[in-house]
């Protein structure tokens, strides 16, 4: 879900609900079930609510119809519906019984069910299916008995008494019109970050909420609550206690850079920054001498030189480019890399020392699953490393170290550059690896370097070359009911993400092989007109391994598979053996998912595209999952 709050101290206006609709058009991609406002203003006898199901714009056209009255202080939620369908009822802000408190939640609270008796036992009766309603009729039980040392309500105080009741996992942001110049705030396994400006303030699940307004912004810990007005920002831990330490930082994203900018989607926007999500992420990490210099990354190189192992967590997406950093890192620093879902690391007992490094891979830095991987980590007694986009988010706070992709605000739900980013960021940890270690010249390491400096080139290349050719193809095979994709070494992640994107956006069933595995299975799924996509490892010395992968070109060939096939410009056997070739330029191969993944973004995209779905916002799914 997104959440977005706002407070400015100028009398009664529009601007709390133009700051709640631009910041829920920015997190729209973190859920699109629902959308709802609720404002406060002096004078107001009630909070003021409007909530409507399906996608923002819904929201937008009842507000057009029937619009509300100026405010002071609003807040905006758009849900990724995990308790209560999808309806106006369940939507966000939930009302208090008394009329005078909205909230929005995100996240999952537990003990809702137990709450709820208890409420209902005292007259509170409820309208939704969710368990965010619980918090709304406690939450305004509570204002009605908490009241300052001058008699005032005080709701920041009561919320805190509320998020020391709740159990699970939970931001809920409320206003109450008695109060009508703060918005307040209360975190725990959930996001929220505070935008500070001028006579204004903000709240957002992650910085593209406000970035529009101001690049300042303050983190909010686990278990603290935020007291927001237009020239305050208060913040407490549960027990009221003031929190000093928060910390600031200067959002590096540019408010143009969450505008589609021309693009008919996010998406296609996105797939053309890969060149520059690549080039962003090298930039700044070597010194004068052209050595690799993480200098952001606070962990000693004793303690590198230490690691014996590595274990990469991630979910989706990121989890592909773990699987590229295995073949990479293994291969340069020879140390063992295991990849896992973060989802399963935590439930198998992994066997983790203090020489252990854990990676956790994260576009959003909010991903549940992966969070509680790294704290299973560090409870462990090993270090954890996050690879990460998104500033003030939860997995680089908790992490010991954050080596950040900077591949812009990535806001299609499906990645794409952010994905290059990841592979780059886990190249240059490997090489760093390499040097503190030893395990590789310096000579070697720079060679590598340049090499990584020339990919943009290259990944360029293929979105100017290639395009024509992958929308022909995409038209050709837009009835088809299937996709098989093949891969080895590290073609297999490249395959598993071709395959992940395609059923993401244009709902196709597919699935990624390991391109050896065919034999002992997979190849009984193919019949005639089924179309394979096979990634081609580079042909330079005829190295068996691009034998191998040809010959299974062949083998479903031969079964009547329609062979796409992704391989280096030039290479007489792609063009030989597969129906349709998207070329890549030479590179080295453990390089080269960099550029072969690049047209199977783009194949996606036309395919969804052709069949007229959204392919910024997939049914079902949302960009990032701060549920477990
Ligand atoms: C969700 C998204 C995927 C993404 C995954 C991990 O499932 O739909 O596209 O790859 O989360 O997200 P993260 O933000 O942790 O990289």
């Amino acid at each position: 879900c997104g959440i977005v709050g706002y407070a400015g101290n100028q009398t009664a206006c529009g601007k709390p609900l133009e700051v709640c609709l631009q910041g829920l058009k920015r997190l729209e991609y973190r859920g699109y079930d629902s959308a709802g406002v609720a404002l406060a203003a002096p004078g107001m006898e009630q909070v003021v609510v409007r909530k409507k199901a399906g996608r923002l714009a819904n929201l937008e056209a009842d507000l057009q119809a029937r619009p509300l009255p100026d405010a002071t202080v609003g807040i905006g939620h758009t849900r990724w519906a995990t308790n209560g369908q999808p309806s106006d009822i369940n939507s966000h802000p939930h009302l208090s019984s008394d009329g005078h408190v909205a909230i929005i939640h995100n996240g999952i609270i537990e003990n809702a069910n137990q709450l709820k008796t208890e409420l209902e036992a005292e007259g509170h009766s409820f309208v939704s299916a969710t368990d965010s309603e619980v918090a709304a009729k406690l939450l305004g039980k509570l204002a009605q008995e908490v009241m300052d040392e001058t008699g005032e309500p005080d709701l920041c105080e009561a919320l805190r008494r509320m998020a020391r009741m709740l159990t699970g996992a939970f931001t809920i942001l409320a206003v109450d019109n008695r109060q009508p110049h703060i918005v307040v705030g209360a975190r725990h396994d959930s996001p929220l970050v505070v935008g500070l400006g001028e006579g204004e303030n903000f709240l957002g699940s992650d910085v593209a909420a406000f970035v529009a307004y101001t690049d300042q912004a303050m983190e909010v810990g686990q278990d603290q609550a935020v007291c927001l007005s237009g020239d305050q920002v208060v913040i407490t831990d549960f027990d009221g206690n003031p929190v000093t330490d928060s910390k600031r930082f200067t959002v590096d994203w540019d408010a143009s850079e969450v505008e589609k900018g021309g693009w008919p989607s996010f998406m296609d926007k996105e797939i053309h920054e890969d060149p520059s999500a690549v080039a962003d992420t090298l930039l700044g990490r070597f010194d004068a001498k052209g050595d690799i210099a993480l200098d952001e990354v606070h962990i000693d190189e004793e303690v590198f030189r230490s690691i014996d192992k590595i274990i990469v967590v991630a979910c989706g997406t990121a989890s592909y480019a773990g699987m590229v950093a295995k073949y990479a890192i293994e291969h340069w620093v020879r140390i063992p890399v295991e990849v896992e879902l973060a989802h399963e690391f935590r439930y198998r007992d992994p066997i983790l020392t203090h020489r252990t490094l854990v990676v956790a891979i994260s576009q959003s830095g909010e991903t549940m699953d992966t969070l509680m991987a790294l704290r299973h980590a560090r409870e462990q007694g090993s270090r954890v490393l996050a690879i990460c986009n998104t500033q003030g988010s939860s997995i680089p706070r908790e992490s010991d170290a954050v080596l950040y992709t900077h591949a812009g605000p990535e806001i299609a739900v499906a990645s794409t550059k952010a994905f290059l980013a990841q592979i780059v960021a886990a190249y240059m940890l490997g090489l760093y690896l390499a040097q503190v270690k030893g395990t590789m010249f310096a000579d070697e390491i720079r060679q590598i370097v340049g090499q990584l400096k020339a990919m943009p080139a290259k990944i360029q290349w293929v979105l100017d070359h290639q395009a024509d050719q992958v929308e022909q193809a995409a038209r050709r095979l837009s009835g088809a009911r299937s996709f098989l994709f093949l891969g080895r070494h590290v073609g297999y992640p490249v395959a598993m993400e071709g395959a992940l994107k395609l059923k993401e956006i244009a709902y196709t069933f597919t699935e990624g092989f390991a391109a050896g595995e065919l034999k002992h299975g997979p190849i009984a799924l193919v019949e005639e007109g089924e179309p394979v996509v096979v990634i081609v490892p580079s042909s330079h010395g005829r190295d068996t391994l691009h034998n191998k992968v040809i010959s299974g070109i062949e083998e479903v060939k031969a079964r009547g598979a329609f062979t796409i096939a992704v391989a280096e410009e030039g290479d007489p056997d792609a063009e030989r053996y597969a129906d349709v070739v998207f070329w890549r330029p030479a590179c080295p191969t453990l390089l080269s998912p960099l550029v072969d993944v690049v047209p199977l973004q783009l194949l996606a995209m036309d395919m969804a595209q052709i069949k007229g779905l959204d392919v910024d916002k997939p049914r079902n799914l949302a960009k990032s999952v701060t549920v477990e």
